[in-house]
């Protein structure tokens, strides 16, 4: 689809987040999320029908979220689409919400833009919807996500133990929970890579 105008809502170095769009992103969204190797450590890891996946970007891209905000993660460069990252689970009286990210292009793991993706998000889950508590959790075998909770501040709150089974074997959950305050802390350590002068904010393909 041409002539479709994709906003930079929040831009990093090499990433940005933008809205979902139903009209470009579903496709990609339903042969991500019915990848095993994508899926492996996710809680929605059984197949999903399109009409399933089609049914989820039309519920998180609705106008006013009130529960959820949830993001197209794209590179800067060339405009990729590379996965997804959101807050779920908000509760506007306790100021809480749960984190959860996926990087579908499975091509691009490994480069940074995990990391840089959460951190954009979390900042916005803070200074942009004054959330003070995200809760997270990730599977115990899951190297990458445990890593990136740990470089963006959260703290293990414990471990369910052999809580969830995948490949024929049951994996502990580690609880993991982030203070706005400690994250406000590792942002500032990264400021100067995140607030690098942006040229462009909104671009027609
Ligand atoms: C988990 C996931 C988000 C990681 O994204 P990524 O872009 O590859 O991560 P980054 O490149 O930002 O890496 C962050 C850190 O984790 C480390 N890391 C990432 N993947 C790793 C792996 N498979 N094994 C060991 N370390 C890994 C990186 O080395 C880096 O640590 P460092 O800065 O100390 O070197 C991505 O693999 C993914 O989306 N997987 C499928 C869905 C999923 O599991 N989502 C999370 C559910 S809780």
């Amino acid at each position: 689809m041409t002539n479709i105008i994709q906003p930079q809502f929040r831009t990093g170095p090499r990433c940005y987040l933008r809205p979902l769009d139903p009209r470009t992103d579903t496709e990609r969204c339903y042969l991500w999320m019915n990848d095993p190797e994508v899926t492996r450590w996710l809680l929605r890891h059984t197949h999903i029908p399109y009409p399933a996946e089609a049914s989820w970007v039309a519920d998180v891209a609705k106008e006013r979220p009130t529960t959820h905000h949830v993001f197209a993660l794209v590179l800067r460069e060339h405009d990729t689409h590379i996965g997804t990252v959101g807050v779920h689970d908000i509760d506007w009286l306790d100021r809480t919400g749960t984190s959860g990210w996926v990087i579908g292009a499975k091509e691009h793991w490994r480069n940074g833009y995990g990391f840089e993706a959460v951190m954009l998000l979390l900042r916005y889950a803070f200074t942009g919807l004054n959330l003070r508590k995200i809760n997270s959790s990730a599977f115990a075998p899951n190297v990458g996500s445990n890593r990136i909770h740990e470089k963006c501040g959260y703290h293990e709150a414990g471990r369910r133990r052999l809580q969830f089974f995948r490949d024929g074997s049951y994996h502990d959950e580690v609880i993991w929970e982030l203070f706005a305050e400690d994250h406000a802390r590792v942002w500032e350590a990264h400021r100067p890579q995140f607030e690098q002068p942006h040229i462009d904010c909104a671009r027609e393909p």
